[in-house]
């Protein structure tokens, strides 16, 4: 072993060897990185794949590096290649060695954040709901259930990683342990001290792990570990000197690293928009850099929650995050150059040249205007489509008990007894995850909705369908609620009566979508007027030549879902905001065939039944209303 390392070092002192060699390495003399050698600052953007469509990966890496980044950081979602336990999807929109390779062929650098959670305001922070399936699981400790998965995870997952860390000839410097795991009640090294083990045994002994952590002692305390190099995030609000002195208490030596500075900020649906001041973001940011610190701005592009794949909070009440991932941050959702963007370059060019060249512009974008739907018809009329049959039990199941994590159930049941009153229908333990439309023989009588509405009232007869159609918003994100199960997790009360007896019918409306269904060809002209109630409306775009990115302005709608092609938009909700349009990515659209909307509307159609195609997004419902 000593002679070996003696030859090691005698060879590693030679200057040709030296240059010649990949190295990534942590400088405690000089309080910086190395990169093959030489003092490396890195000056980088968050962007996550899972959140752009693969076409435009390259247009968003390219927009980044001139800018003058060096530097990307990425989340990997384990929910998002793992939605089935032990089932791998690595392709496609999931590619994340071609979103590596596009990387590295642009000239920056990875800071790869595997996790396995990552908060990232993604559905349950990255990680698989079939984990709650385990009865109990404390998830992101060392639970052994838990630490199986995650280990039977990265066993698939790290490998892959391998020939793309710099030293093997990729572009990955440096890996994140965890997320922001201070912020956590667990507070279990054990767990660390496992998540570091594996990650060394897959990736080797010299690679830079670090964590990221809020800068308080409470989570620099808990999420910090022996070996791993501990950094801090914070935003434009916090005291630069001070964060970073919070830093240097925990690592006295190294370089200074801001993990996550916030250059935007996220929406909720019923907050007000988030906009983080362009001057403030290129102030702090120019204070930074001339101190030698590293940085990374969360995000630089946020991109989209397409499908079901928003997150949620749940401070004070559950609170789910917009289906745009806009963040207000220097690239805009579609991926277009901001002001904030320009600053930035603005502020790089002072301590470094940027790449030479024009920032490529803003991709086109179209008006396609209005489209005109047909009603298909109420989701009580559609089960056999869209279900392969109910599952009984005298109570209510969960989503992870009927395996079914996303999207919507339908429970139903018949009423017990005459309502010729109105007659309260109650969620008694608060257990509407998230929100639930009652119909009784197809009539819409109102909804229930988790924190915020627990009762209601239905009228009907003895043996009338109760169907309750529940709507899953997206798993919480953060905090001490991400065992959050979805469905009805309690029973519910009509009148005197518990209702029991249920039918749950689990709902494959995406495959049913992907499958060609439905053919807006066989649907009848319908009356006009409102339609209340959970239903599905079809129409076409007809081709127009080019398929530019598009907004979809659902004006008079109420609250639903939005498929193009097979594709899932994600969920819109104009009356709540402040998101108003969707966007639609133009390589979705065909020009040669007519374009297929499907439209999931869940409380109140309007007369119109019109859907508007925009040339440009309304993300603040009110700044842009008028
Ligand atoms: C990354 O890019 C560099 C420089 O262009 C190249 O030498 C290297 O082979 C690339 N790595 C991989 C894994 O493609
Ligand atoms: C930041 O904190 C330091 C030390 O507490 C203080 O000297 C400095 O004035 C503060 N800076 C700002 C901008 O408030
Ligand atoms: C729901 O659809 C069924 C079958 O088409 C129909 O009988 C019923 O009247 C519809 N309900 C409403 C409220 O439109
Ligand atoms: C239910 O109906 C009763 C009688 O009409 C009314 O007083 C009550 O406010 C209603 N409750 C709800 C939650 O709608
Ligand atoms: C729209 O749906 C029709 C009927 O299912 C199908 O033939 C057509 O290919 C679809 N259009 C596109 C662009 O996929």
């Amino acid at each position: 072993m000593y002679a070996a390392w003696f030859l090691f070092f005698v060879a590693s002192s030679s200057a040709n060897w030296v240059s010649s060699k990949r190295s990534f390495a942590i400088d405690y003399k000089n309080n910086c990185f190395r990169k093959d050698g030489q003092p490396f600052q890195y000056i980088s953007g968050s962007i996550h794949y899972s959140r752009i469509p693969r076409f435009y990966w390259k247009d968003r890496l390219l927009k980044m590096y001139m800018t003058g980044l060096n530097a990307i950081q990425v989340y990997v979602p384990w929910n998002f290649h793992e939605t089935v336990e032990g089932v791998r999807d690595f392709a496609g929109d999931r590619d994340l060695e071609h979103f590596l390779d596009l990387a590295n062929q642009t000239g920056l650098s990875v800071i790869l954040r595997p996790g396995p959670y990552i908060c990232a305001e993604w559905e349950m922070g990255g990680l698989p709901a079939w984990l709650l399936q385990r009865s109990n699981i404390v998830l992101r400790s060392s639970d052994t259930d838990f630490l199986q998965a995650v280990t039977n995870w990265f066993a698939v997952f790290l490998p892959k990683m391998k020939p793309w860390l710099y030293v093997n000839g990729g572009n990955i410097i440096s890996i994140q342990v965890e997320n922001e795991y201070g912020s956590y009640f667990a507070c279990d090294y054990n767990y660390m001290r496992h998540l570091q083990t594996v990650l060394r045994f897959y990736l080797g002994k010299d690679v830079v792990l670090f964590t990221t952590d809020g800068n308080t002692d409470k989570e620099m305390t808990c999420g910090t570990l022996g070996g791993l190099y501990a950094t801090v995030d914070f935003g434009t609000g916090d005291n630069i000197t001070e964060a970073f002195d919070r830093q240097r208490q925990f690592e006295p030596l190294g370089p200074l690293v801001n993990s996550e500075y916030y250059a935007g900020w996220l929406d909720h649906w019923g907050d007000e928009h988030a906009v983080v001041d362009a001057q403030k973001v290129s102030k702090g940011l120019a204070e930074m850099l001339s101190m030698g610190a590293n940085v990374n701005m969360y995000m630089f592009e946020g991109g989209t929650n397409f499908g079901y794949w928003n997150g949620a909070d749940h401070d004070t009440k559950f609170s789910p995050v917009v289906t745009s991932y806009d963040y207000d941050a220097p690239l805009s959702e579609a991926g277009d150059p901001t002001e904030k963007l320009l600053a930035i370059r603005d502020v790089i060019k002072m301590f470094k040249a940027v790449p030479l060249g024009p920032m490529p512009p803003a991709t086109p974008k179209f008006a396609y205007g209005y489209v005109t739907l047909k009603k298909v018809g109420n989701i009580s009329s559609l089960l056999d489509r869209l279900s392969a049959g109910p599952v009984q039990s005298k109570y209510p199941l969960t989503f992870e008990d009927l395996k079914q994590f996303y999207g919507y159930i339908l429970y139903q049941t018949t009423l017990p007894r005459d309502l010729a009153e109105p007659t309260l229908l109650i969620s008694p333990t608060n257990g509407v995850r998230d929100r639930a439309y009652v119909s009784v023989n197809g009539v819409f009588q109102g909804l229930l909705e988790r924190d915020t509405v627990l009762v209601m009232n239905v009228t009907g007869r003895q043996g009338d369908i109760l169907d309750v159609l529940v709507e899953n918003m997206g798993r919480v994100n953060f905090g001490r609620h991400i065992n959050d199960y979805k469905g009805l997790l309690g029973n519910l009360i009509l009148g005197q009566d518990v209702l029991s007896d249920w039918k749950m019918y689990p709902l494959d409306i995406d495959g049913a979508i992907a499958g060609g269904w439905p053919h807006v060809v066989d649907l009848p002209d319908q009356a006009n007027g409102p339609s209340f109630g959970p239903a599905f409306y079809m129409g076409t775009l007809q081709p127009t030549g080019v398929a530019w990115d598009t907004f979809l302005k659902m004006t008079d709608w109420t609250k639903g879902q939005v498929w193009i092609n097979g594709v899932n938009l994600g969920r819109y909700w104009p009356t709540r905001g402040p998101q108003q349009t969707l966007y639609v990515p133009g390589p979705l659209l065909s020009t040669a065939l007519p374009n297929n909307i499907t439209v999931l509307e869940l409380e109140g159609a309007p007369a119109h039944l019109r859907v508007l195609f925009m040339d440009r997004p309304l993300l603040n419902a009110a700044a842009n209303e008028s």
